[in-house]
């Protein structure tokens, strides 16, 4: 599985063109899982050119409604055709102060409004300096896992995403992503040991069409989420190919 995060960026031309020649190629490669995370104006017209991949919303609400001006509900993406939702983005636990607590309120609302969340975890630089990461990473996995169920917990994917590779052209030692990953597995297994082994891991950070084979290759990584090497479709197709 790989996903597209065009985080706020693209015009209704851009998104058109891209879903139209990511429609065409995945037509061709039915395996593959693809999805696309436009800005929400364009959610929509994306979703109606999307036959043989997904959309996916950037964010949504933790609350099913209400007074939340400029905000965008769970159940208004699964509307216009979203089946997936990325939640805990690290942009927006910084930006927006997100808290682990209301992740696990929007991970709820988005399964219950029948979208697949995404889930972003990822250390920042002083957390990795500081070698807490595998601390950072099963606080933020086993406080979210305590709350879902058994089909929950199968329908979930993970994206791990160090907050420092993220459109910063670095990324961990190819080495340190596999055990990394091999770990967010064994975090998960803890739990529930039969869903750990088809649970999908993506690998999200400064991906790009150099790096993306190595890393893809690793056997605990199940794919990525790419944000700024995904913005034009000639980009993204070569990682895309490197799955
Ligand atoms: P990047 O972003 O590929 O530009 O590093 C990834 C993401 O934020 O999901």
């Amino acid at each position: 599985m790989v996903a597209a995060n065009w985080k706020m960026h693209g015009d209704s031309q851009s998104v058109l063109q891209f879903a139209e020649a990511l429609e065409t190629y995945a037509g061709a490669h039915e395996s593959q899982t693809l999805v696309f995370a436009p800005p929400s104006p364009y959610l929509q017209s994306a979703a109606l050119i999307a036959k043989h991949f997904a959309v996916a919303g950037q964010n949504g609400h933790e609350k099913s409604r209400g007074a939340h001006t400029g905000d965008v509900s769970m159940s208004m993406l699964r509307d216009v055709g979203c089946r997936y939702v990325i939640i805990g983005h690290s942009e927006r636990r910084g930006a927006y102060g997100e808290s682990d607590k209301l992740i696990i309120d929007k991970l709820l609302l988005a399964f219950e409004s029948g979208l697949i969340p995404i889930l972003c975890i990822g250390e920042n630089a002083l957390e990795n300096a500081d070698g807490v990461t595998m601390a950072v990473l099963t606080r933020q996995l086993q406080g979210a896992m305590e709350f879902l169920d058994e089909s929950q917990k199968k329908q979930l994917v993970i994206a791990y995403e160090p907050v420092w590779a993220i459109g910063s052209g670095k990324t961990p030692d190819v080495a340190d992503i596999g055990r990394i990953h091999e770990k967010i597995r064994y975090v998960f297994a803890e739990n529930n040991a039969i869903i750990a082994d088809s649970l999908r891991i993506l690998y999200g950070g400064s991906v790009n069409p150099e790096n993306a084979k190595q890393i893809f290759a690793l056997p605990d990584v199940d794919g990525g989420l790419v944000g700024g090497a995904s913005l034009t479709f000639d980009s993204f197709q070569k990682i895309i190919k490197a799955l």
